[in-house]
């Protein structure tokens, strides 16, 4: 099938990503059906998608014509039969549980045109098995968008163990249509790309807690000049309980030094979560916390987080995740706010620089995922 085919998408799960990515479809020009196991799912995610487009409207950035076209090519549907029978492109997000996961795309195979291809949202199984659930692992490909759907640029358009390249051109050519940045993931690996490269920093985080200094606010004081939300900041903001989540799935299928510290789970344990609870690393009573610029510690600065992420990135290139550097920076430039990806900020800061500051952070915390990489250490990658 050709991507110029694909007319119909259905939208399995109509929850946070759901809604978001279903609006992305209408506004690709698409017509959408929304699916969730109860009307009342369905009628929360069709109001979610009608206010973004209010707001969109009221600024501006969209035409009344374009608004109620939009919205007019949108059809919420409960029964799983009906929502699928004539979808070209079938992207599901429902909850991040693998038997969950399976069973859904065990429906989709039975109920879904032929012809129709199998995207999952998930953040983190494998599409490889996603797909062992189906007749068509051809068919199916991984379609990882980022929050909020609707103004994050980055999908990561993964490839399982059988996904064909067709499958994946089409993925790939949708997200074009809707005006996002795809990016290619060659193999299905934890993390894929963007939260890979993110998560040494949660790991760093972990362990600048356990030593106990600098304290989170002398951090990411030395951060504020550069990043609009600071690394404990935006841990609190996430939720801690998200973050040790994160580092405990990496722990189990990438290496143990992601296993969080006993300083991070005290957090958990206490019930401090961040902004949800009103306190975590910070208070969040009176909204959010001011961040003393003069507590700024000079043990770490920028280069330290830039080190790592340029060291797991290098680790993506060697493992096959992905064989261009530029295509990694898009992820990375178009996944969170950064303007600029991994490699195109090592090229500026110059590889010595970051090789000194992974080394610093090598021998307060020895662990081997810090360890620099022979690509790292060669320090000649081209952007
Ligand atoms: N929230 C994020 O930041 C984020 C970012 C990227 C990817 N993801 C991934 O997206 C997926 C969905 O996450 P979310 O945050 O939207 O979750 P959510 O809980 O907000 O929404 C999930 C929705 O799926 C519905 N659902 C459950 N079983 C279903 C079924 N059998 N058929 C149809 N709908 C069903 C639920 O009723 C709910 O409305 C997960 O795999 C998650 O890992 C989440």
């Amino acid at each position: 099938m050709k991507s110029e085919a694909v007319k119909k998408i259905t939208m399995i799960g109509a929850g946070d990503m759901g809604h978001g990515i279903a609006a992305c479809c209408l506004m690709g020009g698409y017509s959408v059906v929304l699916r969730d196991i109860d009307r009342k799912f369905v009628d929360k995610g069709m109001a979610g998608i009608k206010a973004s487009f209010d707001k969109f409207k009221d600024k501006g950035k969209m035409t009344p014509e374009v608004y109620a076209d939009a919205l007019a090519r949108l059809t919420p549907v409960v029964d799983l039969q009906e929502a699928v029978k004539d979808a070209d492109f079938i992207i599901e997000a429902v909850p991040e549980k693998v038997e969950l996961k399976k069973s859904v795309f065990a429906d989709l195979d039975k109920f879904a045109p032929a012809h129709a291809i199998l995207a999952s949202n998930t953040s983190n199984i494998s599409i490889t098995e996603i797909a062992s659930a189906t007749k068509r692992p051809d068919k199916v490909i991984g379609y990882h968008f980022f929050n909020p759907a609707i103004l994050m640029k980055l999908v990561e358009v993964i490839k399982g163990k059988k996904s064909s390249d067709e499958s994946i051109a089409v993925g790939y050519e949708i997200a074009k249509q809707m005006k996002k940045v795809p990016v290619i993931v060659k193999k299905d690996s934890p993390g894929f790309i963007y939260n890979r490269v993110n998560e040494p920093s949660g790991v760093f985080l972990s362990k600048i807690l356990e030593a106990g200094h600098p304290t989170p606010e002398e951090f990411d004081a030395a951060l504020k000049p550069f990043m609009p939300m600071t690394p404990f900041e935006l841990t609190d903001y996430v939720g801690i309980d998200v973050a040790v989540h994160g580092l405990e799935y990496f722990a189990k299928v990438l290496s143990p030094d992601y296993k969080p510290s006993d300083a991070l789970m005290a957090y958990l344990k206490s019930g401090n979560l961040g902004k949800k609870t009103g306190r975590g690393f910070y208070d969040w009573s009176q909204g959010r916390p001011k961040i003393d610029p003069a507590k700024a510690t000079k043990e770490f600065d920028l280069n330290h987080l830039v080190a790592l992420q340029v060291n797991e990135a290098t680790k993506l290139l060697e493992e096959g995740v992905a064989d261009d550097p530029i295509e990694i920076d898009l992820a990375m430039a178009n996944g969170g706010g950064a303007p600029f990806g991994p490699f195109t900020l090592a090229k500026n800061i110059g590889y010595p620089v970051l090789l000194a500051k992974l080394e610093e952070i090598q021998k307060k915390f020895p662990l081997d995922i810090f360890k620099p990489t022979k690509t790292m250490i060669a320090g000649n990658i081209k952007v």
